[in-house]
């Protein structure tokens, strides 16, 4: 018997993560029928990820407004999910991470009774409100999902101590490093043209890049001026400051308040995932509050300094190639700048390291749910 499953998801790193376990089922058609749903939490950025990895979705919940409430989403997703999910009648809903598309996919899950498997299960950062509100989040989707995919030993730990059975908890890497490696892939056939790219939007590769990417909610407002500041006296040294900026109005605001037509700063939109990666490449440090490029860079040999006091991913600190810098402007420029003089310091941070999986972990978690179904 044919089992269906459903993948719901709302947001850019979602589709990132989840686009290599999506193409795995969808090699397997004589088992498995793929559907998938986008909630459109994301509307541009998400189209961009599908665009990547050439993903059609069978259907669109259409959410996203601007200056979008938490409740609204919330809301909004399980009407919505709900009716889809009634007429479709998945075997499974597969969801990733801790946006409020996967928590609130979750809760459909529940209420309809469905199995729930949740990618990127167990990070923690332990304060309710660092990330705010993916920490509560996370921790719905645990209570509810019958299979937890975990990326490393450290989130399995995680679950365990909140009482999740060792049954429904399988370590298995992130699905983010296989989306690296496959994008990597790409990206190396055809550097002139992402060199083209970004000259022709003034980016010179002359000097070295810093690439910056924030996003955090808990750190709108007066951190994220504290952030724009800092940025602001970096780039007056040598070097070339590249930042995508996040479309969130919270974002945009402060960003291009402070740093538009600073000669050393280029504001760009938000990139499609190759070429973010391309960049990724060419960067000497990355600046960021993002979760996946923390789990990106060290696999690609890239220093993060993190915009915040907390992080649920200590296995890329631990390695040495990711430190928390958190949201003050002097905190920021004194390590920055410690980056770009301390050689001896550099060279260490940016040993590559693996400390996210070996780029498999899509077909681990293929196998998991495949062996469940073929019992
Ligand atoms: C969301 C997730 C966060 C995740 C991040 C990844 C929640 C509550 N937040 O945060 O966990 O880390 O995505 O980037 O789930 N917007 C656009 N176009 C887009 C995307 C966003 O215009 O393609 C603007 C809209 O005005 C929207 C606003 O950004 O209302 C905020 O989007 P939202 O998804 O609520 O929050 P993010 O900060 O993107
Ligand atoms: N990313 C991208 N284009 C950008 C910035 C980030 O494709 O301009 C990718 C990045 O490489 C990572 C993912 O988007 O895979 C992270 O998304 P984001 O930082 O928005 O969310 P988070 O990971 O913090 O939830």
């Amino acid at each position: 018997m044919k089992r269906k499953i459903l993948f719901v998801f709302g947001t850019r790193p979602e589709a990132i993560k989840l686009a290599p376990l999506i193409k795995k089922f969808q090699e397997n058609k004589s088992k498995y029928i793929v559907e998938i749903c986008i909630t459109s939490q994301h509307k541009s950025m998400l189209t961009q990820a599908l665009k990547i990895f050439q993903i059609t979705p069978n259907y669109n919940l259409k959410i996203m407004k601007k200056e979008q409430s938490l409740e609204y989403i919330t809301g909004a997703i399980i009407n919505k999910l709900s009716l889809v999910v009634k007429n479709s009648k998945p075997d499974m809903l597969i969801v990733q991470g801790d946006t409020t598309t996967t928590m609130a996919s979750s809760l459909v899950s529940f209420y309809r009774q469905i199995k729930l498997a949740h990618i990127e299960a167990g990070l923690r950062s332990f304060d309710k409100y660092k990330p705010f509100p993916e920490e509560i989040n996370r921790c719905i989707s645990s209570r509810i999902a019958d299979f937890n995919f975990a990326p490393t030993s450290v989130s399995q730990k995680n679950l365990r101590r909140e009482g999740i059975s060792k049954e429904k908890i399988f370590t298995v890497g992130n699905t983010v490093i296989d989306a690296l490696l496959i994008i990597s892939n790409q990206v190396q056939e055809r550097d002139q043209y992402y060199f083209n790219f970004f000259r022709n939007k003034g980016i010179t590769f002359n000097k070295k890049i810093i690439l910056v990417t924030g996003h955090r909610r808990e750190n709108f407002g007066k951190a994220f001026l504290q952030i724009c500041k800092a940025i602001k006296r970096i780039s007056k040294e040598d070097v070339e400051i590249v930042y995508p900026v996040h479309l969130n109005p919270n974002v945009q605001e402060p960003v291009n308040n402070i740093l538009s037509n600073l000669p050393n700063v280029k504001l760009i939109d938000p990139l499609e995932y190759d070429k973010l990666v391309y960049l990724m490449n060419k960067t000497y440090l990355i600046l960021t509050d993002s979760g996946g490029i923390q789990e990106e860079a060290p696999s690609l040999g890239k220093p993060v300094l993190v915009m915040r006091t907390v992080t649920e991913r200590p296995e890329g600190v631990k390695a040495g190639c990711v430190k928390l810098v958190g949201t003050q402007q002097k905190g920021i420029e004194r390590n920055v700048l410690e980056l770009l003089k301390n050689e001896s310091l550099y060279k260490q941070m940016s040993k590559r390291k693996n400390p996210y999986g070996n780029g498999h972990a899509s077909d681990y978690i293929f196998d998991v749910i495949d062996n469940y179904y073929s019992k």
